[in-house]
């Protein structure tokens, strides 16, 4: 129940949408009572009558009487009838009340967590799986939602009800009241059972459907796998494995779901042979009215689901606590990277590393060692290195995605960690090394990146031109607006990478990074790429990550990286003539090309 406290902030923000339900609760379950008594009233009434008419022999007058009663009967029965309609009426503003509440809650809750997860830091997602953090936006939160909504509409519904009831009841006789309460605490204690029992199999049986539809997903994406190694006959039977275990968890579930309602019925039933036998015995005394036993009976169907709903409740409430504490363990993580400060940043483009040390913290890899060096404002630094040696580390960084364990980043002379992110951010265009394209047009894709984009199609077209991928583009049937992703087109990995190309240069940022993004284009396409980068890159500072010479030699200062140190760092021919490491790769990059 502690996890649930955090909801309080939310409650107190629809306290009216609150107030507003408990009111209607209240009328409405008042307009629920009044019928009992006018049925008590009317049986008591045509009672009386009954034995009142004998006592006149005279046509006329029996005649006039029986118009009369009828005409009293139809008045009760019309009055039951209006009464009904206005606890509905009341019952609908209740639920447009509390249980919108609880959608405006959900509502609020899901941006939190949605905000939260954004701002978290790179380690967070990389120790979480996607799965959870799917659950925890949305099977968490729906299961909160039924503690905001339907266990506190319950609840205050039980209470208001459960008063008045057995307010009135105790009025007309206690012990009578306090005989046919008595199967009522059991019902709630069987209920809660079940209903736990209930979401344990449901439960279970979400599992079962999760791992099935994991299972179809994986044999879809695969197929191609599938069908090449000829596994199809195998697939089918595991797959029917998977559904035969859905079909038992299911059934398991269906024998709890059966017993519910003809328990329920059961306790009413006693409840009500009890209400009519010691009834009858008080009527024969004299101290109860035929009336007040259909009254009670009334009354026993009145309280009996409320009385069943505790069960459920309370179990609605600990599922919805089990997924709030889920939920606030998320919540209660501070992101490791914050922006210390809002003042403006103009990013003019002179970074520095200062023995850089950098190890990631889920991994415990020392990804680099002691790492200095220097870009000036409009210059460019190529990186290269084999795979793993801390190229792409560099460029993490870079983007303080990680904040270093020693050392110091410098963009202007000033400590990255102290000026502000998203001013900072926002200058730069960053490639990362897997390329992500989301399932949307080629066109939001590469404007992806900026604020003015969808309105400016030539800004589009200019970026798609200067990344090389613009006549790949015109070629498709929808050409901008092609989809890609899920639904769309497959792009080939070099024409994604173009297309992110795309999107860091429209961006006009004063840094660019290119991580290892013409690693899938052939080396023609590459030296255009760069011819037009040039233009680009005027001006703006630039790093360029590659393995390949081709891609790097063009730069103002190269550092060649070895397992997270510096190895040599120079100009391209400085680099040549050292005939150092830089120089054994520059020949080994020939001769392959030689052979190709
Ligand atoms: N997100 C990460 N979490 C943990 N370890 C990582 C992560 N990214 C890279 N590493 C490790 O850090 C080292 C350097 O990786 P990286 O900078 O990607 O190399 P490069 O880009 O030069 O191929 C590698 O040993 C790699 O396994
Ligand atoms: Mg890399």
């Amino acid at each position: 129940m502690r996890e649930l406290a955090y909801l309080n902030k939310h409650f107190a923000r629809y306290k009216w949408h609150l107030l507003g339900g408990i009111v209607f609760v209240a009328i409405s379950n008042t307009f629920a009572i009044f019928p009992a008594q006018i049925i008590r009233y009317a049986i008591d009434f045509v009672q009386d009558s009954l034995m009142v008419f004998p006592l006149f022999n005279e046509e006329n007058i029996l005649a006039f009487y029986s118009k009369m009663l009828t005409r009293a009967i139809l008045l009760f029965s019309a009055l039951v009838l209006f009464l009904a309609l206005a606890k509905g009426f009341f019952l609908f503003l209740m639920r447009q009340t509390i249980i919108v509440m609880s959608r405006l809650m959900e509502y609020d809750l899901k941006n939190d967590i949605f905000q939260k997860y954004e701002d978290l830091h790179m380690a967070f997602y990389k120790q979480n799986n996607t799965g959870d953090l799917m659950n925890r936006i949305s099977e968490d939160v729906s299961r909160v939602r039924m503690y905001l909504g339907p266990a506190i509409m319950y609840t205050i519904n039980l209470i208001v009800l459960f008063v008045m009831v057995v307010v009135t009841m105790l009025s007309v006789n206690a012990k009578l009241t306090l005989y046919v309460l008595t199967p009522l605490p059991i019902l709630s204690i069987l209920i809660y059972w079940v209903s736990r029992k209930i979401n344990q199999r449901s439960e279970r049986v979400q599992r079962k459907l999760s791992d099935l539809s994991t299972f179809v997903q994986e044999a879809f994406s695969g197929i191609r796998v599938i069908k090449a190694y000829n596994r199809l006959s195998e697939r089918e039977f595991e797959f029917a494995e998977h559904c035969n275990d859905y079909k038992n968890t299911s059934l398991e579930l269906v024998k709890v779901n059966a017993l519910f309602m003809p328990a329920m019925i059961l306790l009413i039933g006693l409840s009500t042979i009890l209400t009519i036998y010691i009834g009858g015995l008080l009527t024969i005394d004299g101290s109860i009215s035929p009336g007040n036993i259909a009254e009670f009976v009334i009354y026993v169907n009145m309280l009996t689901w409320p009385v069943a709903s505790v069960g459920w409740v309370t179990s609605l409430v600990q599922r919805a606590a089990a997924s709030q504490k889920r939920i606030n363990e998320f919540l209660k993580i501070v992101p490791e990277i914050q922006n210390p400060t809002q003042a403006p940043f103009a990013t003019q483009g002179t970074l520095a590393f200062k023995n850089v040390s950098f190890t990631y913290p889920d991994s415990g890899v020392k990804a680099l060692k002691n790492i200095s060096f220097k870009v000036e404002q409009g210059k460019s630094l190529a990186i290269i290195g084999t795979t793993g040696s801390g190229k792409s580390t560099i460029a993490n960084l870079l983007c303080r995605l990680y904040d270093v364990d020693k050392g110091s980043i410098l963009i202007d002379n000033q400590e990255i960690d102290k000026i502000n992110l998203d001013a900072y951010r926002n200058s730069i265009g960053y490639v990362p090394q897997d390329v992500y394209l989301f399932s949307d047009t080629i066109s939001n894709n590469i404007s992806f990146s900026t604020t003015i984009a969808d309105t400016d199609e030539d800004a589009v077209l200019q970026a798609a031109k200067d990344a090389q991928v613009y006549s790949n583009i015109i070629e498709f049937p929808n050409g901008f607006e092609t989809r890609v992703g899920e639904r769309g087109i497959t792009l080939s990995g070099g024409q994604k990478q173009r297309i992110s190309i795309a999107r860091a240069i429209i961006k006009q940022p004063s840094i660019l990074i290119f991580d290892d993004c013409l690693s899938a284009v052939d080396t023609e396409t590459e030296e255009r790429i760069l011819q037009n980068l040039k233009r680009i890159m005027d001006n703006r500072t630039t790093i360029i990550i590659s393995h390949r010479v081709s891609s790097v030699k063009h730069c103002d200062e190269i550092l060649v990286l070895d397992e997270g140190e510096i190895q040599e760092n120079g100009s391209h021919d400085e680099l040549m003539k050292k005939r150092g490491s830089y120089f054994e790769i520059h020949e080994q990059q020939q001769l392959e090309a030689m052979k190709a």
